[in-house]
């Protein structure tokens, strides 16, 4: 399989000289792949995924790495190179359905802007495409629904309308921060099915965010684990979900109340100790506050991932039982 897009060593921070949110991120997602990113809020899922685009928000900046999306330097691309990236290889569902879609505008009006700007459409042409993009989505009675506000469609329609927006550049790579984690759980298994079958017959990358290890499991051919602005662990769902190789993986799993993957949504108790974002990093590991092996060393770990079977890697070089 041939890579579309490659992270490496990204590292992202606000203001001048504030510190890391993302402290080192690499992964790669294959053509056709469906990778799945997972880990607790505040670990920097978000972040990572922005960085595809240049969309870091606020005063954050991608301090240093590479980001390479189908064969492209990311980060050296000019303004009109990236607007052309952003419309027509790369789209993202972002995580706030309201953060995205006007809550002013009539749906119909969204959709033909993007489809009119990326596409370069002209009105009555836009307007068909919306047309054939809320079908593509499921969307019953589309020409109705294009005169719809925001707020007149269920969550799980607007999520809809947000996939069709993602997918009216006929991405390469869809982008999606957890797409479902606001939606009750029929509705969320009606939008995975959904991306699925957009995956499938577009044969496109999928990145696939989510918080939760029964979405991830659902849909997904690899998993990246996050915790703290690391990647602490990445693999096949299969290696990942049978054999997790990093304590912080096996907290999360061990977190679901049955040995079974769980269902998306179920719920699922907490992992002990300080949660992210409420002790400062200053070195080494960053799940040293709530590792049950923890020693010493663990101060001075270098984060990079090492080897922990057939392309399955993992950040803790302490996780076999080792002294330390
Ligand atoms: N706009 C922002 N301004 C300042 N800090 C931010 C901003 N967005 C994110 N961060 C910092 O980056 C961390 C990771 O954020 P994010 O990528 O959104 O995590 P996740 O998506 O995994 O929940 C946050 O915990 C926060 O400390
Ligand atoms: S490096 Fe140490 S603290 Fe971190 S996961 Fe491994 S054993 Fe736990
Ligand atoms: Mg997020």
């Amino acid at each position: 399989m041939s890579v579309l897009l490659t992270l490496e060593n990204i590292a992202i921070g606000f203001g001048d000289d504030g510190p890391l949110a993302v402290h080192d991120v690499s992964l790669t997602v294959g053509e056709g792949e469906v990778v799945g990113l997972v880990g607790e809020s505040g670990s920097g899922k978000s972040l990572t995924c922005r960085s595809v685009l240049r969309l870091i928000p606020g005063r954050g900046r991608i301090r240093s790495g590479t980001v390479r999306m189908a064969g492209r330097d990311v980060l050296g691309l000019s303004a009109p190179e990236l607007r052309d990236l952003r419309a027509h290889q790369v789209g993202m569902i972002f995580q706030d359905p309201f953060t995205s879609l006007n809550p002013t505008l009539r749906i119909g009006a969204q959709l033909v802007e993007t489809l009119r700007v990326n596409a370069g459409l002209t009105r009555d042409a836009a307007r068909r495409r919306a047309v054939q993009l809320l079908d593509q989505v499921d969307i019953p009675r589309p020409e109705e629904r294009l005169r719809a506000y925001p707020h007149e469609l269920s969550g799980g329609m607007r999520q809809r309308v947000m996939i069709a927006m993602a997918m009216a550049c006929d991405p390469l790579l869809l982008i999606a921060d957890e797409p479902t984690t606001a939606l009750d759980v029929s509705t969320q298994a009606q939008v995975l099915a959904l991306l699925q079958r957009l995956r499938r017959e577009r044969g496109m990358s999928v990145l696939l965010v989510s918080h939760d290890f029964g979405v991830i499991a659902a849909v997904c051919d690899r998993v990246v684990v996050m915790y703290g602005g690391f990647v602490v662990e990445s693999g096949t769902v299969e290696q990942v979900y049978r054999t997790p190789a990093h304590p912080y993986t096996r907290a999360l799993l061990d977190a679901v109340p049955s040995l079974e993957v769980p269902e998306p949504g179920e719920r699922r108790r907490a992992i002990p100790g300080p949660p992210l974002g409420s002790t400062s990093y200053d070195g080494g590991c960053p799940f040293a506050p709530r590792c049950a092996l923890a020693g010493p060393a663990c101060a001075e770990v270098d984060m990079s991932l090492r080897p922990a079977g057939d392309g399955h890697l993992s950040a803790c070089p302490f996780a076999e039982g080792d002294p330390r």
